[in-house]
């Protein structure tokens, strides 16, 4: 336990001597006491897509960009970014994980990012923007600042937010949505969407899952060692905040000052690698300051309670409102499960052995009992951790190719060997 404070006491010295693998390893220390900046030295470069929305980052990459503004059936405004294709394009949606936005799946760069691939390849992509974020802090009545507009977790963002998306999308294409490409939150909404409203998980021929999220129970990351300290953390960010957590802008400029100045840079390196995984080999540092310039992005407390109730259950299944309310919505004392049984979309499942939070026993499991996995693929570098699906230096060689082959239709084939 000790061991542990005196690592994390080093995080704040912005020193770099954690070795991958959380195990104390002496000359690694002593290196790091030496020359405590030295991965660092050379990117002193200013990038504009630090001060850029995610419209100025795809335009400043040489692609058109359009905004839609939508509105789910309960009233939250969300807003669509869009590549457009040519008129014989096929239609993909991107959907962000949890605290992130549209401008996650473009922080990459030019021939490098998922979307620049796609939009090459000649298809119309769509990036959705989840209720409570940058691009979606919008309501019809309620106002950011009144708690009801963050009475919200991934079941509302599955019910409401995704068909509000998808059936736009549809409509003004008058075609099917090709495939629908989530990351962590972006799947586990995706999944309450699909057994939830089949009518709309209709309009959808494939699914592809990076670092897929139902079940967290064997989560690695130290973040775990929060939960105990969620009830009291929760009544606090809800009597401070609203109902919101991580108010954006607060926690940006913490990070803009924190995360841009030569030595601090690693203490934000490092809070990363703690919370998804050590990976420093693919770690782009010259993208840490448009990262944090753009994350985190904005959710509810209610969110992350949801998770955590995910976590502590071991079961993907509705918001746990306590026995007397349960009663009362869900006609019953426990919350109900979501049918993943009931899902017929095709879904690939892409994973990774160093995802500190999506472990693969999780991911084995979600694959059990979903009826129509055509994919099941671990990344081959075995210390990919769960931001790598998105900003690694080798994301492209790594994941993208295996993605654009699904989307292709090729090489569809299960890994044999899943237990
Ligand atoms: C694309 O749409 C434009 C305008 O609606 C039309 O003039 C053009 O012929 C279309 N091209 C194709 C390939 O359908
Ligand atoms: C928040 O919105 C609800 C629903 O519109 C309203 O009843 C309530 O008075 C609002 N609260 C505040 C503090 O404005
Ligand atoms: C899907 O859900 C419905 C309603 O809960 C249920 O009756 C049905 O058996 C389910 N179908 C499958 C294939 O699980
Ligand atoms: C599965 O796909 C791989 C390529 O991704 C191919 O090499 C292999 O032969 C395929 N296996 C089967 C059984 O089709």
């Amino acid at each position: 336990m000790r061991l542990v404070g005196i690592v994390y006491l080093l995080y704040f010295y912005g020193l770099d001597v954690v070795p991958a693998d959380m195990v104390f390893d002496p000359i690694t220390f002593m290196k790091g006491l030496i020359s405590p900046n030295r991965k660092r030295s050379s990117n002193a470069k200013f990038n504009p897509d630090v001060i850029l929305n995610t419209l100025e980052m795809i335009r400043r990459a040489g692609y058109p960009a359009e905004a839609h503004v939508i509105m789910t059936e309960d009233g939250y405004l969300l807003t669509l970014h869009r590549i457009p294709g040519r008129n014989d394009s096929v239609p993909v949606l991107l959907q962000h994980g949890l605290l992130g936005s549209s401008a996650d799946w473009v922080i990459l760069g030019k021939g490098k990012a998922l979307v620049y691939l796609l939009a090459d390849q000649g298809y119309d992509v769509w990036l959705g923007n989840f209720r409570g974020n940058t691009y979606s802090r919008a309501h019809i009545s309620l106002s950011p600042s009144n708690s009801t507009f963050w009475d919200f977790s991934f079941n509302e963002l599955g019910i409401y937010d995704l068909p509000a998306m998808i059936t736009f999308i549809t409509n003004m294409r008058s075609q099917p949505l090709h495939t629908y490409i989530g990351h962590s939150m972006g799947t586990t909404t995706f999944y309450v969407m699909a057994s939830e409203r089949p009518e709309i998980a209709r309009m959808v021929q494939m699914m592809i899952s990076l670092a897929p999220t139902a079940f967290v129970s064997h989560m690695q990351s130290p973040i775990r060692f929060l939960v105990p300290f969620w009830k009291g953390l929760k009544r606090m960010v809800q009597f401070f905040f609203h109902g919101e957590f991580l108010p954006s802008d607060f926690v940006r400029l913490l990070a803009k000052y924190g995360c841009t100045h030569g030595f601090t840079k690693n203490i934000c390196a490092n809070i990363i690698f703690t919370i998804f995984g050590y990976d420093y080999k693919q770690f782009n540092y010259a993208l840490e300051p448009v990262i944090v310039s753009h994350d985190p992005a904005g959710t509810s407390v209610k969110m992350i309670a949801h998770y955590v109730q995910a976590l502590q259950t071991g079961k993907f299944r509705k918001y746990d409102y306590g026995h007397a309310k349960n009663l009362l919505i869900y006609h019953s004392v426990e919350p109900p499960s979501y049918k993943l049984a009931n899902i017929t979309v095709p879904i690939a499942l892409l994973y990774s052995a160093n995802d500190w939070l999506i472990s693969i026993e999780d991911v084995r499991r979600l694959y059990h009992l979903l009826p129509n996995v055509v994919d099941m693929y671990e990344v081959s570098w075995p210390k990919f951790n769960h931001v790598d699906f998105l900003w690694a230096k080798d994301a492209p060689k790594l994941v993208y190719e295996r993605v654009l082959k699904i989307m292709k239709r090729e090489n569809l084939n299960i890994t044999s060997n899943v237990t």
